[in-house]
């Protein structure tokens, strides 16, 4: 898959709150310039178009798988999308911390099952239940595992995780974060990381523009984002 192939969906620009320009001296140990703060508004508005654009018509009482979710900013995007019935998330992520506080801080802090496991060691998938999920969520995840591991966490979600009707939705890191890794090599990354199995549903890359008028900078991240339907029959 070539980058200039994928649909390109520009987000309105937005500009970092003031109360938080205080953070903006805090950046990423590996080497980007871009603030930690800056980061996350920017997956936090891909994360919402991506809701808007895949997951239109969910149940009114859904349970949410929430891989890699750290606080859970993604179910959080889920849940205030719209006026849920019922809303439960099980969250997997190796930082017991960072799930601890997420419960604390949302809404639905109280029916969030959290799962401290390795995503690249298999035995997590059965810590949850099979066919218990109507979404998937997985956000900024790619480029913290292996493509071999990242290709297995798809195909144990659309086999035996999902609901039937179910879908995995992805926000991937693109571009923008760290100058050397150009949005193409990154598609080509991703693509080759997701199971032949898998049909990508209505893939794009969005494109995020954040200004710090602190800093007098734009910051323009890019995202990969698809989605795959649930290819299990189990009830
Ligand atoms: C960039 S954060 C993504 C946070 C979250 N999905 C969001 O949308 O805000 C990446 C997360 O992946 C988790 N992670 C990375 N490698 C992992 C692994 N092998 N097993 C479990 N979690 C992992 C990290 O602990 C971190 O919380």
């Amino acid at each position: 898959m070539r980058a200039s192939d994928l649909e390109r969906v520009k987000l309105p620009p937005e500009t970092l709150p003031e109360t938080l320009s205080h953070l903006t001296h805090r950046t990423f140990s590996s080497g980007s310039s871009v603030p930690v703060v800056v980061y996350g508004q920017s997956l936090e508005m891909a994360e919402r178009a991506c809701i808007d654009r895949y997951l239109t018509s969910l149940p009114l009482t859904v349970d949410v798988l929430d891989i890699a979710a750290a606080e859970g900013s993604f179910s959080n995007a889920l849940f205030e999308s719209r006026q849920f019935e019922g809303f439960t998330a099980t969250w997997v992520d190796r930082n017991s911390s960072a799930m601890d506080a997420g419960t604390k801080v949302v809404p639905f802090g109280s029916r969030v099952k959290r799962v401290p496991a390795d995503l690249e060691d298999v035995r997590w998938a059965r810590m949850i239940r099979d066919a218990a999920f109507d979404c998937t969520l997985i956000g900024a995840l790619h480029h913290h595992v292996a493509s071999p591991k990242y290709s297995q966490i798809i195909d144990i979600v659309i086999q035996r995780k999902l609901r039937p009707k179910g879908r995995l939705v992805a926000v991937e890191l693109g571009g923008g974060l760290y100058e050397k890794d150009p949005l193409q090599r990154v598609v080509e990354a991703v693509w080759e990381s997701i199971p032949q199995s898998a049909t990508i549903q209505a893939a794009c890359i969005f494109d995020t523009e954040i200004s710090v008028p602190l800093l007098r900078r734009v910051f323009n991240i890019h995202y990969v984002s698809f989605a795959i339907d649930a290819t299990c029959d189990a009830v």
